[in-house]
């Protein structure tokens, strides 16, 4: 009798071996630091609990594609091999954090559970899109069985803000249950028709974070109208309500650039920004590293100047200069040392990490 296969074996993606095989350049510390940076050479697992608190964390690790090595081949190995770093990142998370989790498609879909499962709550999922420019004259259409693929994701998640280990959504609600008021009161209180019900007290996807302003005219209508015996309602600490600006701290930042959509049209690295490793004679020092200006589009969207970024996989350490250069700190960790090399020459050539390094 024939045997079910359990596993099929998914496409093959790119199977990529190392660029840099051993860094013969200058660089000699394991790490490097000033008042802006802070790059090391090791394994982030090891640096998550030394690291202030993130406002942004953009992850560019693992594809499941061997792009470099222990990269798992396929993205079946994924989930384990983000389990303990996304395990990290929730214990210093807080709710003002966006996490941007780059990926392919497949690789994400593989991911997503495990980043649900400690807490990241997906808000949307941008496309890179490199353009035909990308496989121009790579592709033997007759073969491939597919289409081409130009794309890559970059996917924001926030930290599910809890309060009383409830969610918001549900939490906004159970409050003013308690408070013994009908829920067309919450329009009176905002002095608005019928949107505060439709949208802060709503329990569906339509859900909407209410204002700080509307959150505190909730607030004041549920302690002067509510059920005397629940007071304080709407409060953490159960002494007072929560304040019009520590609301504000229950959500992550986020301002909208005028002009982008959820589709970035940027060609591939090219000539130019592309670092090259002088011991390979000019070519590429890493095959995965990610266009300055989407890195900087993703932090300054999901930041201001003073906050915190991390950079768990640091690679040439994209996300941490594009981080330097918005007046951003950044904290990464490389595993190889070819690639922190590489990577921390990126910072010294534009004159960063002089002072204490
Ligand atoms: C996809 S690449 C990042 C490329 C980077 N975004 C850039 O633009 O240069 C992932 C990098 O993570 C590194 N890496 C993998 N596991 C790591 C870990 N546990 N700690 C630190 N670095 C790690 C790999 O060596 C690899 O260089």
């Amino acid at each position: 009798m024939t045997q079910i296969k359990k596993y099929i074996a998914p496409t093959s993606t790119v199977g990529r071996s190392k660029a840099v095989k051993k860094f013969t350049g200058t660089v000699k510390k394991t790490y490097y630091r000033d008042n802006l940076v802070d790059l090391n050479h090791g394994n982030s697992l090891e640096f998550y609990s030394k690291w202030p608190t993130p406002t942004v964390i953009v992850s560019d690790g693992g594809y499941g594609i061997l792009g470099f090595e222990g990269d798992t081949s396929n993205h079946l190995g994924l989930p384990a091999w983000y389990e303990p770093h996304i395990a990290e990142w929730s214990k210093k998370a807080i709710p003002q954090t966006t996490l941007w989790f780059w990926n392919s498609e497949i690789g994400w879909a593989a991911v997503n559970p495990i980043l649900e499962k400690y807490g990241w709550r997906y808000v949307n999922c941008n496309i890179w899109d490199k353009g035909k420019g990308h496989i121009a004259g790579n592709i033997n259409t007759k073969k491939i069985r597919r289409f081409p693929v130009v794309t890559e994701i970059c996917v924001q998640y926030v930290f599910e803000a809890r309060i009383a280990e409830l969610p918001l959504k549900e939490w906004l609600r159970a409050e003013w249950k308690r408070t013994g008021l009908p829920f067309r009161k919450a329009n009176e209180a905002c002095g608005v028709k019928d949107a505060a019900v439709r949208k802060y007290l709503d329990n569906s996807h339509l859900w909407y974070f209410p204002p700080p302003e509307m959150f505190e005219k909730l607030a004041s209508y549920a302690n002067e109208f509510g059920d005397p015996d629940g007071k304080p309602y709407f409060s953490e600490d159960g002494n007072q309500p929560i304040s019009r600006t520590e609301w504000q701290k229950y959500r992550a930042k986020f301002n909208c650039p005028h002009g982008y959509t959820n589709v970035w049209s940027r060609g591939a690295l090219n000539g130019s920004e592309r670092i090259k490793a002088p011991m390979l004679n000019g070519k590429a020092a890493h095959l995965n590293q990610k266009p300055l200006s989407l890195m900087k589009l993703i932090i300054e969207a999901a930041s201001d100047k003073g906050d915190v970024v991390w950079e768990p996989f640091g690679g040439l350490f994209s996300a941490s200069l594009a981080a330097t250069l918005t007046g951003r700190k950044a904290y990464s960790c490389e595993i190889d040392e070819a690639y922190f090399n590489i990577g921390v020459e990126r910072f010294l050539n534009l004159g960063f990490l002089r002072d204490l390094a």
